[in-house]
Parts: C-alpha cells; structure tokens; sequence
C-alpha cells in the first residue's frame, strides 16, 4: 500500500480544500508522489471532489477509528486490552496469528487489532470477507483459554450471541443468529464471525477472533457479495458510532468469553435459542464432502452443535465446516 494514501486522507477528513501543492508540502514528498497517491485513493473507491487548479475536497469523510474514544466505551475491561488500530491489514486474523506465532501474548492482556481498511479479509469456509474504507468494523482478538480446544465448540456462537446484545443496546432489535454464528437482519447478513483455534501446552488453547460488522456498505462492496446482505445504517437509520459501538463489543466479549471459560456454552443456550433464525424451519446443510442433508431445524444442543431432523432422524451437527441454507440451490456463495 502507498504510504501517502492515508496521511492524504486524514488531512482531507477536516472539510476544507487543498491544492496538489499544499499536499505535498504537508506531506513533505513530490508531487509526483501525490498524484500516485491520488490515483490510487479513487481506484480504492474514495471519491474526492475536484476542483479547478487541482484543489482537492473529501466532501464525505469517514469516521476514523479512534483508540482513545474505543478505550473509553470499554469500559472497565479496557484495561485488559491491548489495542492497536492499523490504516490497513490484509486480514486482522492473519494478522494476529502471524503476530504472536513466535512470541506469547503477555498473560492478562488481550490483543486487539482493527484496520480502517482491510485487503483480503476472510470468511468461514474459504470466503471472501469484502468491505470498503470506513464503511464497517473489522477487527480481531486473540484469547487464552484454561481448557482444551475440544470443549470451545460453542465459543463463536456465544460470540454472534454478545455481538447481538450490543445491537439491542444501540436500539438495534431486528437481528437473529444465523447458526453458527452470522448476524442477520430480515435473512440479510450484517455480521460474520472467524475463529482460527490453536491448541497450547498443557490443555489449553488459544484463539483469534475476527469479526465483521457491515455500518454503511457502498454500492461497489454490495456488488461483490453473492448473498442478501444489510448494514446498520439500512437498518437503524442512524449512522452509528464505530468506536462506541467497537469499545462496547469488546467489553461485552471479555465479559462473554470469561463466563463461557467458566461455564460453558450451556450458560447462553437459552438466550441464544431465543435469537435462533432457522428454528423450526426447513433448511439445508452443505457438509465438508459437499453432500447435502435437508431436514427440520430443531433446536440446539448443549456444546452449540445444531439438531436437525431428517428423514433418517434427529441427527446434531458441529459447526466446523458446514453451511446452512433455506433454500437448496444457493448453498455455494463466493463472499460474505
Ligand atoms: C463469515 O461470516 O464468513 C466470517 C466473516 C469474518 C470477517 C472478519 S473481518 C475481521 C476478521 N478478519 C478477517 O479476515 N475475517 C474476520
């Protein structure tokens, strides 16, 4: 990535006009340097407003992340993170995970990364994760757990569980789970969940949670989805603060995730079930050979695995690599 590109941007995100000049003297760099820069910002989706003699507008800017402002709505549990806020990741997990491969992260201290633009971002099953400069949160955390990684098989749907208790406290009601774990509104998808689990020394684990929340998506990211999906603003009306919204997830997962060490998903079942998108209804699993099983939604079982009923059965199913549909042929989405 150029490295002008967000000096660029951050320096348009007061309002006023600058010239290509002016730029480059903030900057400190050639012009030539500039009009690269400037380039790549359009082909990266960011309108400027032009105007004659080369003077240079950013009418709509975004709201950056703000580590401060992020602390501060994570209330008690801010001091146990350790936030950094990068202008771009190819993916946040990746990110993590190649961070801490060699070294441990510090006990008592939970990494957190969020990047105002992320490249290549990832989904469950191989997808692709797509979102623009500004228009979402994407950002992962980096958590030890006391236990095996056999026992955290309901860990990311209590995850898409604090993810919808956040929404209701910014008054966001219209939303249910997706099992696993995908945060839909009216079957349109607003949020996705990524864990990449590692097994430690002495039955205990780690893992990397990412997540992606979908604030105010542009027609050009919309595009690239193959799946029905929706944004906060679609759904709100409101344009939502990302560092309120972010400082309040994140201590509501430390809260969630200390209790799920504790005592399990069982905990959350109930509370869970009752944001259950598919319960009782007819759906279609695609399994990791590709076969489909068609059956009746019911319920969940109590470490997360799905109970579906087939014409063989009542069969329970782990998240692992499956997806699940209503309808039988659109089971195979290229993003999102
Ligand atoms: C899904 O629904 O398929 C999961 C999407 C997870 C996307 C998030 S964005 C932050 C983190 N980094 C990634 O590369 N993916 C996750």
């Amino acid at each position: 990535m150029n490295k002008i590109i967000f000096p660029i941007l951050r320096l348009l995100s007061d309002g006023n006009f600058y010239s290509d000049i002016l730029i480059s003297h903030h900057l400190n760099c050639p012009l030539t340097e500039v009009y690269k820069a400037l380039s790549l910002i359009d082909s990266l989706g960011i309108r400027l407003t032009m105007l004659s003699e080369q003077r240079f507008l950013w009418e709509d800017p975004i709201q950056w992340l703000n580590p401060d402002s992020i602390l501060l709505s994570s209330g008690n549990a801010s001091r146990f993170f350790n936030l950094e806020i990068l202008d771009f990741a190819n993916s946040t997990n990746t990110y993590l995970l190649n961070k801490f491969q060699k070294k441990p992260a510090a006990h008592n201290s939970v990494p957190v990364v969020a990047a105002e633009l992320q490249t290549n971002g990832r989904g469950r099953l191989n997808r692709k994760w797509y979102s623009g400069l500004g228009d979402s949160l994407t950002f992962s955390l980096r958590w030890n757990f006391k236990c095996d990684i056999s026992f955290l098989s309901g860990l990311s749907l209590v995850v898409g569980l604090a993810i919808i208790r956040v929404l209701n406290t910014f008054s966001v009601f219209n939303v249910n789970i997706k099992w696993p774990n995908d945060i839909l509104s009216n079957y349109k998808k607003l949020a996705g969940v990524l864990i990449d689990f590692r097994g430690g020394m002495h039955g205990t684990s780690h893992a990397v949670i990412g997540i992606g929340i979908n604030f105010n998506l542009s027609n050009e990211i919309k595009s690239l989805i193959e799946q029905d999906v929706t944004d906060l603003l679609t759904i709100s009306g409101k344009n939502i603060d990302r560092n309120n919204f972010l400082g309040a997830l994140l201590n509501e997962l430390y809260n969630i995730l200390i209790k799920f060490n504790d005592y399990g998903f069982k905990h959350f079942k109930q509370e869970w079930l009752s944001y259950h998108a598919y319960e009782g209804r007819k759906t279609y699993l695609t399994l990791p050979d590709r076969s489909i099983i068609e059956g009746i939604v019911d319920g969940i079982g109590d470490d997360g695995s799905l109970c579906l009923i087939t014409n063989k059965g009542e069969n329970l199913y782990h998240a692992g690599d499956i997806s699940i549909c209503m309808k039988s042929n659109d089971t195979i989405y290229i993003g999102n």
